[in-house]
């Protein structure tokens, strides 16, 4: 049955990220028809007392935005959560009441089709966006809109959808001025070049060579990043987060355009990075098969609406899921081997 559905939703996923339009036209119907979903009422109250009801509940049992749960693995630290964001591009909502808590150390995955809203959280979080209701909460901070020049502060790092190097600098130099915003020295000093500001270049060049390393990048260290293929300058982008040494990664559609083996080859990168720097990481992927194996968490994403959150098991038995996805609810395997509704 999972198997089966696993398929499935690849299927429309994959499409969904061909055929944005056509995805999302099948999602709508259902998402007008969708039931009202029960609220964690206690933990919005808290939160944001004025507001309304969250839309999305999660898929968890226990599993409420606040961590609450003790005794179970709910019970670990929310290192970042939305509560209640909406956002709107005139009259265009991107983001309906989302909530979502993230856990310290975990692979979050958000999915959904082209134009659901995955990349306006990540824009949210990152401080690119404003919410127009609602808040980020990190570091026991509310924020309405996240202040960039904050983000090495707060422990953020992100990669974005459409590649962001410097193409015509080294690998290198792309990874180190990942680090630039560690900089303590003054501009007199790094003038200079010498004391701190010396200290500061040998410390992020020797930390980007480490980063590099470890993503079995070394062999291009001096390539200019604009020469190589496109699965290595996603590569590249990550090693430029990473040598941030962030709690927060946030990956946007870190392996969209790549193979099968590169996509693998990134997933075992951002599970190794989780291992070896204990970072959390949210990323957006398309990819249902790299979800379902990489991620620890699921977060659905539908028309601006958050209408899942679970295990990867979870999530692709969720009906609410399966029916945004498929516009029909699912009775039981043969209705999803005729795949009605893709
Ligand atoms: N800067 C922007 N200006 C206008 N509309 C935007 C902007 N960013 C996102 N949107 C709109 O918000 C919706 C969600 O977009 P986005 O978050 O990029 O979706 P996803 O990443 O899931 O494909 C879409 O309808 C998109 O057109
Ligand atoms: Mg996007």
């Amino acid at each position: 049955m999972t198997e089966v559905l696993t398929r499935v939703l690849e299927g429309v996923t994959n499409g969904a990220a061909r055929e944005g339009a056509a995805a999302a036209e099948s999602v709508q119907k259902v998402v007008r028809a969708r039931p009202g979903l029960a609220p964690d009422a206690d933990a919005d109250a808290q939160l944001h007392p004025a507001a309304k009801p969250p839309a999305a509940v999660e898929v968890v049992a226990g599993d409420g935005p606040a961590g609450q749960g003790v005794g179970n693995e709910a019970a670990q630290a929310i290192v970042l959560e939305l509560a209640g964001v909406s956002l709107s591009f005139g009259g265009v909502a991107a983001l309906s009441e989302v909530d979502l808590s993230v856990r310290r150390g975990e692979i979050l995955a958000i999915i959904g089709p082209n134009g659901a809203g995955k990349s306006s959280i990540l824009n949210i979080v990152s401080g690119v966006y404003r919410a127009d209701r609602g808040h980020v909460r990190l570091k026991g901070q509310r924020y309405a809109q996240v202040p960039t020049q904050a983000l090495a502060d707060l422990g953020i790092a992100r990669t974005f959808q459409n590649l962001a190097l410097f193409p015509g600098l080294s690998v290198l130099d792309n990874v180190v001025a990942g680090r630039a915003h560690r900089a303590r020295s003054s501009f007199v000093e790094q003038i200079a070049g010498f004391g701190r500001a010396r200290r500061e270049r040998l410390d992020a060049r020797a930390r980007a060579i480490d980063v590099i390393d470890f993503l079995q990048l070394s062999a291009l260290a001096e390539r200019p990043a604009g020469t190589l293929p496109y699965g290595l300058q996603k590569r590249v982008e990550l090693a430029r987060a990473l040598v941030a040494e962030p709690e927060i990664l946030l990956l946007d559609e870190p392996m969209a355009g790549m193979t099968a083996s590169e996509k693998a080859e990134m997933a075992g990168f951002v599970t190794a990075a989780r291992d070896r720097f204990g970072t959390t990481v949210v990323l957006i992927e398309h990819d249902i098969g790299v979800v379902m194996s990489l991620s620890d968490r699921v977060a659905v994403l539908d028309h601006g609406r958050n209408i899942a959150l679970g295990t990867p098991a979870e999530v692709q038995r969720d009906p609410r899921v399966i029916d945004a996805y498929l516009g029909v609810a699912v009775e039981d395997d043969e209705d999803v081997a005729r795949g009605e509704g893709l």
